[in-house]
């Protein structure tokens, strides 16, 4: 495996998947417990990320004395570069302007990081930015590329298996910088490339025996990807040893419901408690219109619900979650305030501590696509693994306002008429996520020769790497007027749709 050492850079999480993209494992670790993982880990190879540091400062992160000293090979991406220079002996220049964006380097020399890639004399686009440069090399490298604003852009020590660059190899904008990060795991660290799917599957069952041995587990499902694959997973691991927990709040989609018990029940015949506590979340959310009174009342409730159900299951001493990659990597923060709350997203994270449970996490390490892909090796159905994501706080989340029965209703028939003409299309794939939000604004139209006054619909469809920021989807031809009319036509309630072109930022993917 290859250990990352996160120095803050806002795409260290780019590097991971460059190097499992070369059928290499690895993981990140913040600079400041980069020795414990070390450790645990015993990585082949180390690569030091970028960040926004100057090593030119007193108190700027240093590479772990371990790491340094360990003769492993070592690739440093920008700062990391910067780094490596300044604690082998080089020396490090603080930049007057930087240097942002795209450039051109060229081959020099050759060095292993290039076999089979790139030639002598060559010149290929990369992608800097930087502030800091190294001004001397540390004793034993030697450059290998340059580009006009950096002479040292590639540097190498052979000797010491040690390689640095100036720019981000792990951004698409250098385009063969996926193969110098995999020519790095293979060739320089002697990796073999051979890390799948099916081998994390069988490492994972083996980890889960071992940490379960003969306890009993509860799983919540959500209905989402994530906790199905988790629990098919533990489900193969330690069989009736599972059992797992739906709390159906009644803000679901229309038929998800049914789906999430069929597949369990029908398919998997993985024990499972469907608890309906529609009339309880619906009760409680009469009278509440804000956002966050909205979340937070439903999160706690889900709680509530699901630490009774595991109470009269009795005697589980772990509780198992479908948590992954990007919510558990410790970021190294630079800022040191708290970051402002934009939403309260609901999970069971309160639960394991009030009820005294071990958590039992088998996705922690994996990516979105990367649990879609177990869930397919799983044998999970492509309908299911292939789905947009969906909130935890539902359709609650998607009728700002007051939240009714009568709303959730409609809302839910106007969706699954968008949804399936997406899929009629083949666009479904395309989106990310795409869903209707009814309005709590209502407008005159006329239907035959009758005035209505009736609740406008917004539809929202982004394109999205990870949820973190979105683009709209543009919807080819004539698209939007077809669902426009089915849904007027179709859904009583419903008299004027608008389609929502915000991006995120500044807009959020959800309403609320
Ligand atoms: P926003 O609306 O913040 O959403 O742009 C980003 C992604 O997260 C999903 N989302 C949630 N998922 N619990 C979840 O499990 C939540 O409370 C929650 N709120 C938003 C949202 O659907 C999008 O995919």
């Amino acid at each position: 495996s290859i250990l990352i050492v996160d120095f803050g850079s806002q795409v260290t999480q780019l590097i991971a998947r460059r190097v499992r993209e070369a059928g290499v494992y690895s993981e990140i670790a913040p600079f400041h417990h980069a020795a414990e993982a070390f450790a645990r880990m015993r990585p082949k190879g180390i690569i030091l990320s970028g960040g926004p540091a100057s090593v030119v400062d007193e108190d700027s992160p240093r590479i772990p004395a371990e790491i340094l000293e360990s003769g492993l090979p070592m690739l440093g991406i920008c700062y990391g570069q910067q780094a490596l220079t300044h604690q082998l002996g080089g020396r490090v220049e603080r930049g007057v302007s930087g240097e942002f964006g795209e450039a051109f380097v060229e081959v020099d020399d050759t060095c292993a990081l290039f076999d089979g890639l790139w030639e002598q004399g060559s010149r290929h686009q990369v992608w800097m930015s930087h502030g800091d440069h190294v001004a001397e090399l540390a004793p034993g490298f030697r450059p290998v590329a340059s580009s006009r604003g950096a002479p040292f852009a590639i540097i190498a020590d052979d000797a010491r298996a040690i390689y640095a660059m100036q720019f981000h190899p792990e951004v698409v904008h250098t385009p063969d910088g996926a193969k110098l990060i995999c020519n790095f795991a293979r060739h320089v660290c002697g990796l073999s490339g051979d890390w799948s799917m099916a081998e994390f599957r069988a490492a994972k069952i083996a980890e889960i025996r071992a940490q379960v041995g003969n306890g009993r587990v509860i799983c919540g499902l959500s209905g989402g990807v994530d906790s199905a694959v988790a629990a098919v997973l533990i489900h193969e691991a330690i069989g009736d040893q599972l059992t797992c927990v739906f709390v159906d709040h009644g803000l679901m989609r229309s038929g998800e419901a049914d789906e999430v018990v069929g597949l369990f029940r029908g398919h998997y015949n993985i024990p499972l408690v469907h608890v309906n506590a529609e009339t309880l979340f619906l009760n409680g959310l009469a009278g509440l219109s804000d956002p966050e009174a909205k979340r937070k009342f439903i999160g706690a409730t889900f709680i509530d619900v699901f630490e009774a159900e595991a109470k009269k299951i009795g005697g589980a001493e772990f509780l198992a979650q479908g948590t992954l990659y990007p919510d558990v990597i410790e970021s190294v923060s630079f800022t040191g305030g708290p970051s402002v709350t934009i939403k309260s997203h609901h999970n069971v994270g309160g639960l394991p501590a009030r009820m005294n449970m071990k958590l039992v996490e088998p996705l922690r390490e994996l990516f979105k696509d990367e649990v879609r892909a177990l869930g397919r090796e799983l044998g999970l159905p492509d309908v299911f693994v292939g789905r947009h994501p969906f909130p935890g706080p539902g359709l609650a989340i998607r009728i700002p306002g007051e939240v009714t029965k009568e709303r959730c209703d409609v809302l839910r028939k106007a969706d699954a008429i968008y949804l399936e003409e997406i899929r009629l299309a083949g666009l479904y794939d395309a989106i990310w996520q795409a869903f209707a939000v009814l309005l709590p604004v209502r407008t005159v139209g006329v239907m035959g020769d009758a005035r209505t006054y009736d609740s406008v619909l917004a539809l929202r469809a982004v394109t999205s790497v990870d949820g973190m920021t979105a683009q709209a989807f543009q919807f080819p031809g004539d698209f939007l007027s077809r669902v426009t009319t089915r849904i007027i036509n179709e859904v009583r309630g419903v008299n004027r749709v608008t389609y929502d072109y915000t991006s995120k930022p500044p807009g959020t993917i959800e309403w609320e």
